[in-house]
This record gives C-alpha cells, structure tokens and sequence, in this order.
C-alpha cells in the first residue's frame, strides 16, 4: 500500500505531483487531503528520516526537528524555546527519537548492570523528553479536525508481554512513555476533540538503533515508514490512547 502511496503522490522525476494526489486522495479516503503540515522530532534518525521523507513524497509540509538543530529532548529550555517559538500548527506531529541505551554500549542483561545514571538516562531521552514535547500538544494542533500526536515506543515496553526480561532502563523508559501518551491523551481529548494521541512500535527496523542485533529480520526504515503512517491513516477518534504495533494491532500494556 506504501508503494502506491508514494507512486500516488510523486510524478516521475520524483516531484510532488498535485494531478496524481488526487488519484491518491480516491484510493485513500479522506485523510491526506486534509493533511498539510507535519513535525516530525528526530528526523535525523532511521526512521524519523524516513517518516518525513515519506510524508514529503506525498505532498506534505514537513518540520524536522532534532540536534542537528540544538534541539535536544533532554534539554528542557531547548524544547521550551524551539517547540515555543513555533507559530504553525500540525495535522500530525510525530516524535520519532529515542536511544536504546545512554551510558552503556548494550541494555542491561541482569540486575547487577543496573546503573542510576543509565536508568536516568534513558528516562531522560525515551520517557521525559516526549513528555516536555507533549506540553506543547494543545498549542500545535489544531482544535478542529482531525490531528494526530504519534510517538515512537517500542513492543519491549510493554508490561504484559514481557516474557525475556532484561533491558531494564530501556523497557521502563517506553512503559513510562506509554503511561504519559494515555495519560496526555485524555486531556487532550478534553479541547481537541478529534485529535489522537498514540504510542506506536515500529517494528524492528534497519537503523543504527538495532546494529548490534544482525540476525533480527528487520524492515528498512522506508517501509517502516509507510507501515506507520498507515497506521496513523487509519487510526479513529476512539484510538486515542492506545499503543499500536506497525500493523495497526493493539499491543497489550
Ligand atoms: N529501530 C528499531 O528497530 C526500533 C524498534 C522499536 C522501537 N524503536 C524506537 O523508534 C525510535 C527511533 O528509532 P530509530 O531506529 O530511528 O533510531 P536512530 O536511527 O538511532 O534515531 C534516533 C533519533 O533520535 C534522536 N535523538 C536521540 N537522542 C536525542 C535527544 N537527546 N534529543 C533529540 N533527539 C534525539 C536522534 O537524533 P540525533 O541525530 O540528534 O542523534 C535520531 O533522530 C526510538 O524511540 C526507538 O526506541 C525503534
């Protein structure tokens, strides 16, 4: 469906190509001809990449964001004062960054490796820094239609379907994450009655994250991307809060 999409939306030489988004627009509902401006944080990395890059193709506006730009999660004031001076609002903003590990070259395999600096750590990046970007949600999407919030968790993070153990900080730091999506998605659902505030797992995709993991079937980023965005496409006003895989399944807490 991705391969359609980005056909759909791009002419020959790889121009956004309105004539052809109208064909686009007939396949696929409603949904892009409403979408016109994207965030997308921590486009520098795999599949923040190719999440905006994907967005681009279909005639989207895109704004990435990251420390390529002093723009850094775990630097409160830099949140407050990029995410602050941003006028526009977003029919989809999207945080896509987030490290498996902070102090240590791997997660955690046993008890004994815990250390307070890397489990603050990967808090500070997985867990506090979407949370300081959740506080600016209500101002940058609009208050009327259809918008969506999506943050990069990760099935790991999940509670109930923890049977490996292990990864301690990077597991906690997603179900944190998790807990924040549902908790920010039932204020947000408050004011902004059509906006859809999730968690979603990638699936394991081909990016510097999982390059000590090389016997794991992984997809690239692009295809990862348009699993995602058909994800987001396809989500409901009552999805919101919910933690989703690449299919569009619903993944336990
Ligand atoms: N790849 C997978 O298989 C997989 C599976 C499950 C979940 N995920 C989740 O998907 C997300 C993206 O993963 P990826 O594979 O695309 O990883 P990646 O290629 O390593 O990209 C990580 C992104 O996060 C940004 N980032 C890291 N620390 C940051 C900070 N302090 N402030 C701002 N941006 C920061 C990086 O920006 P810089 O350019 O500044 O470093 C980069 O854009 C992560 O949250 C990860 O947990 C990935």
């Amino acid at each position: 469906m991705s391969a359609i999409y980005t056909w759909g939306a791009t002419n020959e030489k790889g121009e956004s190509d309105p004539l052809c988004r109208v064909t686009l627009y007939a396949l696929k509902g409603v949904w892009e001809t409403e979408m016109e401006r994207a965030l997308v944080i921590g486009d520098t990395g795999g599949i923040g990449a190719a999440l905006a890059a994907t967005l681009r193709q279909r005639g989207v506006k895109v704004r990435g964001m990251s420390r390529r730009d002093g723009f850094d999660v775990t630097e409160p004031a830099s949140v407050e004062a990029q995410l602050g001076a941003l006028k526009d609002v977003f029919d989809l903003v999207f945080v896509a960054s987030g490290a498996l590990t902070s102090t240590r070259s791997g997660p955690e395999k046993a008890l004994r490796d815990v250390s307070a600096e890397e489990m603050a750590a990967q808090f500070a990046v997985n867990a506090i820094g979407p949370a300081l970007v959740l506080r600016h949600a209500k101002r940058l999407l609009p208050r009327k239609g259809r918008s969506i919030f999506a943050v990069l968790s990760a099935r790991v993070g999940s509670i109930g379907d923890n049977r490996a153990g292990g990864w301690y900080s990077y597991r906690a730091s997603k179900a944190a994450l998790n807990q924040i999506v549902r908790t920010a998605s039932i204020e947000i659902a408050r004011t902004h009655r059509k906006a859809m505030c999730v968690a979603l797992h990638p699936g394991t995709v081909l990016t510097p994250f999982t390059a000590g993991y090389p016997c794991h079937a992984k997809n690239t980023p692009e295809e990862a991307a348009g699993n995602l965005l058909d994800v987001v496409n396809g989500l409901k006003a009552s999805d919101t809060g919910g933690f989703f895989d690449y299919s569009g399944a619903r993944v336990e807490w």
